[in-house]
């Protein structure tokens, strides 16, 4: 789906303490991993806890028209049964990937190296994001791409008939690039090796490994390096997918801001590619218990407890951690908006490119909301309004992007006059949930006329 019709305005207002369990949808990227990955194995993948949010649901739909038989048996439960690596059929219509630069970037690797064409599209932010990335790395491989200038949607992907394997050295720090590359590398023959510098999630690795990929990954100087022998045989597997911890953030934050909260987040993901948000709050003086760890679906997952414990301290991320948080960004701004002190977000220019330009949403709806900052291409400075609170009272623009609307409908609930988003529409792409779930919690969050 190419985006939805017509716009939600949202706002938030002043709560009193966030109380209870938040049972958080399952993890976006392992969502769209199970489903790609099914769609490449022999057999019936049978996957649990799939979100269901609309980037999944395109990619769903993207794994039918390349031919997978992929059915929904009831909340979160679905089955793939597969056509084998190298068995993609060419799609007979466009493929729409939504709002999902994950869902088009793997999809893209995915087919890279079969021997069909396939033209993908997306909504008006989507259609706004770099795709050479990816498509740089699987002309290596011998497939050709021809999109619009800049390297953009809508773009014809043609698969190489005869591919050959790549070594590639990631020139951002990015899991679809790496991600894309794997998947590519899986029609090739002989082993294809992705270096990344910086490390990224790693989800694609851990899954191709349980699918049973040969794949290895060492650390070395250069970075990780991730070597992987192509044309195996994907075996179909049981997938549990563990909660996001890219979507408890939001109410693990609203807890942490709003006085008098304790909530539980039952089997959040733990995996230390996901971790540096967790790491910041707790920096930051948060209260965060970590209890019950246990595996899930080849994930580190444990139940985790959040207290409000007062004011927390602004603090300094360094660069290297920006990947393991690159989504927890416009959330984290807003806890340093209530926090003492400036908190200087480092590393984050990839933020320039996601959903929406990050760093620049975040900093007009702050700043419309009375929090000063400051910016450059690569860094993000919120100025705390400490014990004051934050003024609130102003629309903030969601920009086609989810984690920019869920952002500041957490501010308004602590502001001190109400936060209204242009538009919630967006949510429904990784969190379809989040304002039953939240309201349930306990805060004031309403459909507006903004
Ligand atoms: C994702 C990787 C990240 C992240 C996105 C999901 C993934 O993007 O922002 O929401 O599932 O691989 P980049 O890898 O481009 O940073």
């Amino acid at each position: 789906m190419s985006g939805h019709d017509t716009p939600i305005p949202m706002q938030s207002a002043r709560s009193g303490p966030l109380r209870g369990v938040a049972e958080v949808p399952g993890d976006k990227s392992i969502s769209h991993r199970a489903l790609i990955l099914g769609a490449l194995s022999v057999g019936e993948t049978r996957i649990t806890g799939l979100l269901e949010g609309q980037d999944v649901l395109d990619t769903a739909a993207a794994m039918r028209a390349f031919g997978a038989t992929v059915t929904r048996h009831g909340p979160g439960e679905w089955t793939v049964q597969g056509v084998g690596v190298g068995g993609f059929a060419e799609p007979e219509q466009v493929i729409d990937c939504g709002n999902s630069g994950t869902g088009v970037r793997l999809i893209m690797g995915a087919m890279a190296t079969t021997a069909i064409s396939a033209t993908f599209t997306g909504d008006a932010s989507l259609n706004k994001r770099p795709m050479g990335r990816v498509t740089d790395p699987l002309a290596l491989f011998g497939a050709q791409a021809h999109g619009r200038a800049g390297g953009r949607l809508p773009m014809t992907v043609v698969g190489a008939a005869d591919p050959v394997p790549v070594r590639y050295t990631l020139p951002m720090p990015s899991a679809q690039v790496k991600s894309a590359v794997l998947l590519a590398g899986l029609n090739a023959p002989g082993e294809s090796v992705v270096i990344e510098p910086e490390v990224t999630r790693d989800h694609t690795e851990r899954m191709l490994r349980g699918f049973g990929a040969e794949i290895t990954v060492e650390d070395t100087v250069e970075g990780r390096v991730i070597t992987l022998t192509g044309q195996p045989e994907l075996v179909a597997q049981s997938v549990a997918v563990p909660r996001d911890p890219s979507s408890a953030a939001f109410p693990v934050c609203a807890a942490l801001i709003v006085p008098g909260s304790e909530i539980t987040v039952p089997g959040v993901s733990r995996n230390p590619t996901r971790n540096g948000l967790f790491t910041t709050l707790v920096e930051m003086g948060a209260d965060l218990t970590f209890e019950n760890p246990r595996e899930e679906g080849g994930e580190p997952v444990a139940d985790l407890r959040v207290r409000y414990t007062g004011a927390l301290k602004g603090v300094e991320t360094p660069p290297g951690r920006a990947a393991s948080m690159i989504d927890e960004f416009p959330i984290l701004s807003v806890v340093a908006a209530c926090a003492e002190g400036r908190t200087v977000m480092n590393g984050v220019k990839e933020l320039r490119v996601k959903e929406s330009d990050r760093i620049d949403a975040m900093a007009r709806g702050l700043e419309a909301c009375g929090v000063r900052i400051e910016e450059n291409e690569d860094t993000l400075i919120v100025h705390g309004c400490g014990p004051e609170g934050v003024p609130g009272g102003a629309t903030a623009e969601s920009r086609l992007d989810h984690r920019i609307a869920m952002a500041f409908l957490c501010l308004g609930l602590v502001a001190k006059k109400p936060v209204k988003v242009d538009d919630g529409g967006p949510i429904a792409t990784s969190f379809p949930v989040f304002e039953p779930l939240m309201t349930a919690l306990g805060a004031t969050i309403t459909r507006s006329n903004a």
